[in-house]
């Protein structure tokens, strides 16, 4: 799924960002990813996927 249309950045681009760089914010995914530049209708959506993925990642390691 595209999360940010005038960059062509998906949900996996921005899964991939979290899980191998560490990206915990919208920063530092601009940092990694080029995405919000333009119209900035991703930046929710973005700041929210990267939310939910670092709340996976911390039930994961609780549970190993
Ligand atoms: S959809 Fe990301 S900047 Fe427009």
């Amino acid at each position: 799924m595209f999360v940010c249309m005038c960059y062509n950045v998906t949900d996996k681009d921005i899964a991939k960002a979290v899980s191998q760089q560490g990206v915990g914010n919208i920063r530092e995914l601009k940092q990694q990813l080029q995405l919000g530049e333009q119209c900035g209708k991703c930046i929710s959506m973005a700041q929210a996927l990267i939310d939910d993925l670092i709340i996976d990642e911390g039930l994961f390691k609780d549970v190993g």
